[in-house]
């Protein structure tokens, strides 16, 4: 059994404690350290140790592994001395703010015994597992274009979320898990970067973003995050040479409509009178020529129906095999140097206003 201590104890601390605690043979939550004595009362509810200081759960020889679910900016810090104190040490994403920080954790990596890695759970998010599963089986043919948005109305962004020094903004929050989906789906170089990132409402920080993906072979991807979309576009919209996607939401409501056959790739088509009057190209297409199918079922590691800690058992698991030299880790440090990288451009793109071309 490996004793866990969870740093910052808020909203996403308690789902690591709540995942683990109900459904990861080998892992305890022990201990908590938080700077909220709110946060500390409800450890003590729980029956859990709290700690005086992030140096006592550092200098804590019964801890194996350190969960870090601080606000942004802190993560740097904690994650290194994590390192420094051989713990395996797992950090919520953004993993830090740039990538020279990350390089320099990369760095304290190869003199740590412990492991390190970043909590990317939407890796196995029901969506993104649809999505991918439409592509491996090639329902669409080759893909060409593929859109991922979160479109959300809550306007105003929650507590740390909306200051800069925090490492706040839609990039650094949203941005990383849509960028990490993205290069994953793909698995090819990243050769440019184009990104229109406003702040519609909030002071200091990116609310709103739109960032263009293109790959090697000419692919791209559109990624679209926004906090003040009242009338929300699909989740995924996914387009093939032989076929298109679509997944509503995250409970994947959806379809993909195929071409029927190889002869339906091209049919007779006459000038059609629409309502906005005549047209050969844009005429609809006969509904003989097409196959409509439902969205492939998926369910979670376990084969069990999706809920709120699935991804939990493969993201701890593989932590598990992991120190135990069984796999290596599914999410390191050097694939989020990627996305760090890209947000980087996103960046710069949006101050420049123009597209930035990379190898990344
Ligand atoms: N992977 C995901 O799906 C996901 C979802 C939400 C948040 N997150 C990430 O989790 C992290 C925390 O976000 P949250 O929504 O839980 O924030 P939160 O504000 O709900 O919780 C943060 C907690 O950290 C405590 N804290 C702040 N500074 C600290 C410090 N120096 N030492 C110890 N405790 C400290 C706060 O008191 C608070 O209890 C962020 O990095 C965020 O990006 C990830």
């Amino acid at each position: 059994m490996y004793s866990v201590a969870i740093i910052g104890f808020g909203g996403m601390g308690k789902w690591h404690y709540r995942a683990i605690t109900k459904q990861i043979e080998g892992l305890e939550v022990t201990g908590v350290y938080d700077i909220r004595e709110e946060a500390c009362e409800e450890a003590r509810f729980y029956s859990l140790h709290v700690y005086e200081s992030a140096t006592d759960v550092f200098a804590d020889l019964s801890i194996d592994i350190v969960i870090i679910a601080t606000p942004n900016d802190s993560h740097k810090d904690l994650i290194l001395r994590g390192l420094a104190a051989d713990k395996h040490v797992v950090c919520e994403k953004p993993v830090v703010l740039n990538s020279a920080d990350l390089l320099e954790i990369m760095e304290a990596e190869k003199n740590s015994k412990g492991l390190f890695t970043i909590h990317q759970n939407r890796r196995w998010d029901k969506d993104f597992r649809t999505v991918k599963s439409i592509l491996d089986s090639n329902s669409i043919g080759r893909p060409y274009f593929i859109e991922s948005r979160v479109n959300g109305s809550s306007v105003f962004l929650h507590g740390w979320r909306d200051y800069k020094i925090n490492g706040g903004g839609m990039l650094f929050d949203w941005g990383v898990h849509l960028i990490d989906q993205g290069l994953l789906l793909i698995g090819e170089k990243v050769t440019s970067v184009t990104a229109h990132v406003f702040n519609v409402h909030a002071q200091e920080v990116d609310d709103n973003v739109k960032l263009l993906l293109g790959f090697e072979s000419g692919l791209s991807v559109l990624l679209e995050i926004a906090t003040n979309c009242f009338i929300p576009m699909p989740r995924w919209h996914l387009s093939g040479a032989n076929g298109t996607a679509i997944i509503e939401n995250w409970e994947c409501e959806g379809k993909i409509v195929q071409l029927a056959d190889d002869k339906a790739l091209k049919w007779e088509n006459d000038i059609v009178y629409t309502a906005a009057g005549p047209t050969r190209t844009m005429a609809p297409r006969p509904v003989n020529t097409t196959l409509e199918k439902a969205l492939p079922q998926i369910k979670d590691a376990l084969g069990d129906e999706y809920h709120h800690y699935s991804s939990a058992n493969i993201f701890y698991n593989n932590l598990l095999e992991a120190i135990s030299g069984k796999k290596s880790l599914y999410v390191t440090s050097s694939e989020a140097l990627r996305v760090m990288q890209i947000i980087e451009l996103a960046f710069q793109s949006a101050a420049e206003n123009r597209g930035m071309t990379c190898s990344i």
